[in-house]
């Protein structure tokens, strides 16, 4: 149990590394919260910093997930390693370095897919990116993967995948709330890419 708590809070801080803002601060002399959507995480840092940050915060938020999910893997835990991937989404929506404000937990749910079950990361990404094609929306994209891949850890029987999937899916709308207010309204930001964008020209 007190390796199971050491790896529960390791995940959890750094779960709570917010790397956009830190990429921001650091290389670019901005807090990438006061521009766009106000969010630390990738779409953000894509939309107001560029691709290259862009990719680094993607690869380093997803790694946030990965790497305690894995870990708890190799160390063949008692429970789940999905039980301690969690503790990193958790950091990341609610960071102890931010007064326990954060990210909408795409990137580092990705990332605890990741290093749980890889072919199942592949699968997220591909729709992930048709759903952005379709519909040029990442928010879109991102709450329409995690409710497909928690309905497909249901359907595979993977019961805990599927629980913890219900459980983070529920917490990404609700940190995406802003986000269905705009898609409601039709007035989401758009990236220049896919069918949505093209229609809305
Ligand atoms: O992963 C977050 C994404 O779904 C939305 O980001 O910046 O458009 O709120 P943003």
């Amino acid at each position: 149990w007190v390796q199971l708590a050491a790896l529960a809070v390791f995940a959890y801080l750094l779960g709570s590394i917010p790397n956009g803002l830190i990429i921001g601060k650091l290389f670019y002399h901005k807090d990438i919260r006061q521009f766009g959507s106000g969010n630390i995480g990738t779409t953000n840092t894509f939309r107001v910093l560029g691709k290259k940050a862009g990719i680094m915060v993607f690869t380093l938020d997803v790694l946030k997930g990965a790497i305690p999910t894995a870990i708890a893997g190799a160390l063949h835990t008692p429970i789940n390693p999905l039980f301690i991937g969690i503790f990193a989404a958790l950091g990341h929506a609610f960071s102890i370095y931010l007064h326990f404000t954060g990210g909408k937990i795409v990137a580092t749910s990705a990332g605890i897919l990741l290093g749980y079950h890889p072919i199942l990361f592949f699968v997220g990404a591909a729709i992930f990116l048709i759903t952005l094609y379709l519909t040029s929306m990442v928010s879109v994209g991102s709450l329409t993967v995690l409710t497909v891949m928690t309905i497909t850890a249901l359907g595979l029987q993977d019961w805990t995948l599927g629980v913890i999937g219900i459980f983070i899916t529920g917490l990404s709308f609700y940190l995406h709330r802003s986000n269905i207010k705009r898609i409601l309204n039709h007035n989401e930001n758009m990236v220049k890419f896919g069918l949505g964008y093209q229609r809305r020209l």
